[in-house]
Parts: structure tokens; sequence; C-alpha cells
């Protein structure tokens, strides 16, 4: 039986962790923070805290983690560079899987983004599109984030020389390096990311869209099931799904 804490349990995310840790055999939940909580006064009761808050309290979360030997699941995204520094410093020390996007479907996305880059070469142009809900705080999307970094290594191009963040004005044409990302915000959707590749005469399409936080949730859980036990280390889904 793992023990987790989840931070941020009273967000959006946090509810859909609640309600399916509660509904995983395999898992109690020990410690549910929300905003103002003090995660040292339980952190010692559990193997490993979910961390769904926002950007700037997740570094003082690992502190505390690193502190006292707890594995850390980081499903926050829109850090900054500095925040990014810092938390990757900390998985020196404890077992963390840091994650822009927990679902089994996204992590196929990633592997499929990447092996379409690969067969499809430098001729094609390169689009991003994401659509998330009128609350989200951060943009662009993580897992856009993500997918960009996937291209940019398979084209072995600069990632933030190549990204293009919508198009405004006289632009000129498009050059064959840049990367285009678009961010929609609106309604309740849970989040959209879509890669293009558009060549002469044809254009591949790859999308997924999620309908439900839970699928998010349950990865998050069998990460925090996965990484008790494991060596200190920065390790992410495709490593808890085993597809490296
Ligand atoms: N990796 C993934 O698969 C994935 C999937 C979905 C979302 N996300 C990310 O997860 C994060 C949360 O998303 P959400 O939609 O659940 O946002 P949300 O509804 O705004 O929830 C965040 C919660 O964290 C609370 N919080 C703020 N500071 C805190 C602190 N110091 N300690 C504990 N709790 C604190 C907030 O409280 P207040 O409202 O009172 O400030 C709020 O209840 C975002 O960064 C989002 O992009 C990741």
């Amino acid at each position: 039986m793992t023990k987790i804490i989840i931070v941020g349990a009273k967000g959006r995310m946090g509810q859909s962790l609640v309600r399916c840790g509660k509904q995983n055999k395999n898992l109690e939940i020990v410690g549910e923070i929300g905003k103002g909580d003090d995660l040292a006064k339980v952190i010692e009761k559990c193997d490993a805290v979910i961390d769904f808050s926002v950007h700037a309290a997740t570094v003082a979360i690992a502190q505390l983690c690193a502190k006292h030997k707890k594995a850390l699941i980081i499903g926050t995204t829109g850090f900054t560079e500095a925040e990014k520094k810092e938390l990757k410093e900390i998985t020196t020390q404890i077992p963390v899987v840091w994650a822009t996007n927990f679902s089994t479907g996204v992590n196929a996305l990633f592997w499929i983004t990447r092996k379409a880059a690969e067969i499809l070469g430098p001729d094609y142009d390169l689009e991003i599109v994401e659509m998330h809900h009128r609350l989200k705080k951060d943009a662009p999307s993580g897992t856009a984030e993500s997918l960009a970094k996937i291209l940019a290594d398979v084209r072995k191009i600069q990632l933030e020389e190549s990204l293009r963040f919508g198009r405004k004005g006289i632009v000129g044409e498009r050059t064959a390096t840049e990367i285009g990302m678009h961010s929609l915000r609106g309604g309740d959707v849970v989040g959209d990311n879509a890669v293009i590749f558009a060549g002469n005469g044809e254009r591949l399409e790859l999308a997924h869209k999620a309908s439900s936080r839970d699928t998010f949730s349950n990865g998050a859980l069998r990460a925090a099931q996965w990484i008790v036990g494991k060596k200190p280390g920065l390790y992410d889904m495709q490593d808890v799904l085993g597809l490296k």
C-alpha cells in the first residue's frame, strides 16, 4: 500500500486526484494539502507527495520532500527557468517523476510525434495547436511545450529560437526552421493538444483530446506507486509506462 499526500487538493486536479485515489485499493491518501495548510506537519506519514498546485509553490514543496527523503510527483506546469533549475537540482537528492502530462494517450502522442518527425524529415512545416479551459493560468500548455521540445530535438534546432507564438501583421514567409505555437482558451476544455506536419501535397495531424481530468490523475497515481523505492533522479511518464 503506497501512502500519498496530495498538494493542491482543493483545485480542479486535486479534487480529481482525491476521488481517483480513494477508488484505488493500492493507495492510501494520508494528507490533502490546500493553500495555507502545512505540509511539514504530515509529510512523515507518506511515501510520496503528488503536487498539482501552482508553479510558485512547487520549489518549497520539493525542498521539503528532499529534507524528509520522500519521492515526489510533479504535475504542476508553468515554471520559470529559475524554478526549473532549482527543481532539477533537487532531483539529485530524491526520486522525482516530473511530467507535463500524465495521460497514457498523450505519452503515446509524444512517442508517435518523435517517430513521425523522424520519418517525415525536414521538409514538413511544424505547427502546434493547444486548447484549454478559460481558467488555465499558464500558456502555452506544458504538453505543447513538451511536443515542441521533441520536434526541436529531432530537427536538431534550438527550441527558443525556433518557436513562433501566433502570427500578426506582415510577418513574412514562413521559415523552414520555425515551430508555430498557438494557444486557444475557452469554455471547459480539459486539454486538447495537436501537432501538424504540413508538407507539399499532404498534411499529417496528430491530436489528443482529454475529456476528463481523471486521465491525468490515474497516471499520476500510477507514477506514485512506481516511484517508491527508485534511486534519486529525474524520471518522466515515459519511464513509468516503460516507453524508453
Ligand atoms: N501534468 C499534468 O498532467 C497536468 C494536467 C492538468 C493540469 N496540470 C497542471 O496542474 C496545475 C493545477 O491545475 P488545476 O487546473 O488543478 O489548477 P487549480 O484548480 O487552480 O488548482 C490549484 C490549487 O492549488 C492551490 N494552491 C496554491 N498555492 C498552494 C500552496 N502553496 N500549497 C497548496 N496548494 C496551493 C490553489 O489554491 P487557490 O485557488 O486558493 O490559490 C488551488 O486550489 C496547473 O499547473 C496545471 O497546468 C497538469
